[in-house]
């Protein structure tokens, strides 16, 4: 490689310490690695770096209920996690701990640089305090009435019946979790980081250092970027299982504060066991830096990585990310992972019952480097492993290695027609695509080289060879060696993807696969070993046996499983609140929300059912329909839609819609529009959907 080595520092995000890891984390953790083993066979240094997130309220009331100690807890959590982790094959260099010596010295220095620039400010915060448990609530451990639709039961923060956002201290008969008990308002002193005063600094490092996908860019300009940034709050009351603050007695770092400063606690433990420095990674000096960051997150966690990060290390002085690569969400068949459904599928489960290298290629098949969700369709996760993996590269071997066992490849490459030319030059655009973290690109054009090298043993059928005596040996050991040598360069090029399977196949031919070079050269007059199965086909059966365990563990899940009512020793993620559906996230990116708005904004526009009782075309219009609706009664209204050519007139009139019905009249060309019908549509949408409410509503219904 005629490349310069770069230095190449990777982070994962820090998997909670209240939960075991599942396949959802494993799209991260599996994408991050399989990019770290490529940069380092292409003879790169770097890094992969990670660590538990232990601090916090959740694993502060985890703890509690299962009568130990938090750090107790979090020890064995650890355990768990890299047992795990080991599992798939995902090769940290270091993982280390949020509640670690090393990270409350860097909280201190970034807290430091933060009070120096005058970045801290403090306020009176109201909470919700449960006086039983004697802790201030965070928002999902308070249910109650929503103040809006009157709904029984709810989150403290928001409303599932209604959508409506509000806080806890808003909701109507509130009721902590731990407890059960009525909590109090009460107001106690938090620290905030002024982050306005970082928004021309965070304009332009979103919009213009070229770290963010356009899309993620786009995103925190419509989201938050166009108005003053909130300040932010940093810190907890006492009780709070955290690091207090050393110039604020009684207040802790919030969790979120302290959880990405681990990647540089982590930085800086992998460089005292190596005699790096720390510096060396992470400084500025003016200069370039000498090293690239690079982070991997899922979306739920890109305003942590793309605004407050980035200003806590502008802050600080330290070196800013190059890249922080977003993913989507997982999805089993199509869903949500669900534990009544038996779809929510931990890593202990799944390895179980079935090869981590297969998740591994799946993922990589499924993964081109963008934020859209991600589907684990069990049925084509077991066909396209056996077709790709087992059919079509472990099939190269097995159908060749044992006549080479005896004479080892030919001492010179034969003629395969061009073949293994052909697939070293579609080594540079195999690794362009593995730097773009394009996986499924990559792994495309790595399976169509294995097409091609299984039409060349078909045609030359060595089988026959085989059969036909010694005077076909020297031919049969040619096509072996051919296809043998076809087998090891796919090898090489799935390492980063397939790092035990990578292992096997050195150990049959050609030694220990390190560096991607190898793709570029055939092997000659090496001996070969013995042919043992490599991977072995996914059977229906294992499926069914991972859904069945995993059935088994959920248990029955209560419908909103409360902290308390968790199992003490079995995964309680926020998956449930976290997952997404598998819908592409386009039309959201091409139009963000617009900005927040309070209920008092909304109940300001009175949305109404109301029947459409005529429509007709208004012909000078190239859009427009004019209809007469009814809200009722004898209430009718003349509204202008624009949506001719998405609806017939006649297909519209005696259908329910919904109206905004306190809009100011407006004069148009046509007549007055006295309303406006609701409808979806998107940039770059092809058509105009109305609403269309449930069967039962009636006109003059008020929307809420
Ligand atoms: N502790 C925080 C991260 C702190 S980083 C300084 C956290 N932990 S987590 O355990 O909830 O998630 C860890 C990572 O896994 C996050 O990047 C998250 O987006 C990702 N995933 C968790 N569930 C996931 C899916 N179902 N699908 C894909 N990624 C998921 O967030
Ligand atoms: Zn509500």
């Amino acid at each position: 490689m005629t490349d310069l080595v770069r230095r190449i520092l990777v982070t994962s995000a820090l998997p909670y310490a209240n939960g075991h890891i599942h396949l959802g984390h494993l799209v991260e953790y599996i994408q991050t690695d399989i990019f770290v083993r490529f940069q380092k066979l292409r003879g790169h240094q770097a890094l992969y770096l990670c660590a538990d997130d232990t601090h916090g309220t959740a694993i502060m009331i985890r703890a509690r209920a299962e009568g130990r100690g938090e750090r107790e807890l979090i020890a064995a959590m650890r355990e768990a996690h890299l047992a795990d982790f080991g599992g798939f094959q995902i090769d940290f260099d270091h993982y280390g701990s949020t509640d670690s010596e090393a990270n409350r010295t860097h909280c201190g220095e970034i807290w430091q640089s933060l009070r120096n620039r005058g970045l801290v400010t403090t306020r009176d915060v109201q909470q919700l305090y449960d006086t039983t448990a004697g802790v201030f609530l965070a928002d999902r451990f308070v249910r109650g009435t929503c103040p809006r639709c009157q709904t029984a039961d709810q989150y403290g923060d928001s409303c599932e019946q209604c959508g409506a956002a509000y806080t806890p201290a808003d909701l109507v008969d509130p009721v902590s979790t731990l407890s059960g008990t009525r909590p109090e308002v009460r107001s106690a002193e938090h620290l905030f980081v002024t982050l306005e005063q970082m928004h021309g600094f965070l304009n332009d490092w979103t919009q213009r250092s070229g770290a963010l996908d356009p899309r993620i860019a786009n995103y925190l300009a419509g989201h938050f970027l166009g108005e003053p940034l909130r300040d932010w709050d940093i810190s907890r009351p006492a009780p709070y299982f955290g690091f207090e603050i050393p110039d604020a007695p009684g207040h802790y770092w919030y969790v979120w504060f302290d959880a990405p400063i681990g990647y540089l606690a982590a930085t800086s433990e992998w460089c005292a066991a190596h005699g790096d420095s720390f510096d060396a990674w992470w400084r500025r000096d003016g200069a370039a830096p000498t090293a690239e960051i690079h982070h991997f997150i899922g979306k739920d966690i890109t305003y942590f990585h793309t605004l407050f990060w980035p200003a806590m290390l502008e802050a600080a002085g330290l070196a800013l990310p190059k890249r922080v690569h977003v993913h989507g969400f997982l999805t089993v068949n199509g869903q949500k992972m669900s534990k009544s459904r038996g779809t929510f599928l931990l890593a202990r489960t799944y390895l179980d019952h079935l090869d981590p290298g297969m998740l591994r290629y799946y993922y990589a098949a499924k993964l081109s480097g963008g934020i859209d969700d991600l589907d684990l369709n069990l049925e084509e996760f077991a066909a396209k492993g056996n077709a790709d993996l087992v059919g079509k590269v472990v099939n190269l071997a097995s159908r060749t290695a044992r006549w080479l066992e005896q004479t080892g490849l030919a001492a010179q490459y034969p003629d395969d027609g061009g073949l293994f030319a052909t697939a070293a030059a579609d080594g540079a655009a195999i690794a362009e695509a593995y730097e773009a973290c394009d996986f499924a690109r990559a792994m495309r054009t790595i399976m169509q080289a294995a097409d091609r090298a299984n039409a060349y043993v078909d045609a030359e059928q060595p089988w026959k060879l085989a059969k036909a005596g010694p005077e076909s040996a020297a031919k049969l050991q040619e096509v072996a060696s051919v296809s043998l040598n076809l087998f090891r360069q796919i090898a090489v090029y799935l390492a980063p993807v397939l790092p035990v399977f990578a292992v096997q196949a050195g150990e049959l031919v050609g030694g220990p696969i390190t560096s991607w070079n190898e793709s570029q050269r055939p092997l000659t007059g090496q001996p070969v070993g013995t042919f043992r199965s490599l991977m072995r086909r996914i059977e229906p059966a294992q499926i069914e046996a991972l859904l069945a365990d995993s059935l088994k563990l959920s248990g029955t899940p209560p419908t909103h499983p409360t902290p308390s009512s968790q199992p003490g020793t079995k995964g309680t993620t926020s998956m449930e609140q976290h997952a997404a559906p598998s819908d592409s996230g386009e039309p959201l990116a091409a139009e963000p929300l617009a900005p927040e708005c309070t209920i008092d904004d909304f109940t300001k526009i009175d949305l109404r059912v109301a029947r459409v009782v005529a429509a007709e075309e208004v012909p000078e219009a190239k859009k427009l329909l004019r209809l007469t609706i009814s809200l009722g009664g004898d209430a009718t209204r003349t509204v202008f839609a624009g949506i001719k050519g998405f609806h017939t007139p006649e297909s519209l009139v005696g259908r329910l819609v919904v109206v905004v019905a306190n809009l100011a009249p407006r004069q148009m060309k046509f007549g007055l529009s006295e309303g406006m019908v609701a409808a979806a549509s998107g940039a770059g949408a092809t058509g105009v959907y109305l609403l269309s409410p449930d069967s039962g509503a009636l006109p003059g219904m008020r929307l809420h």
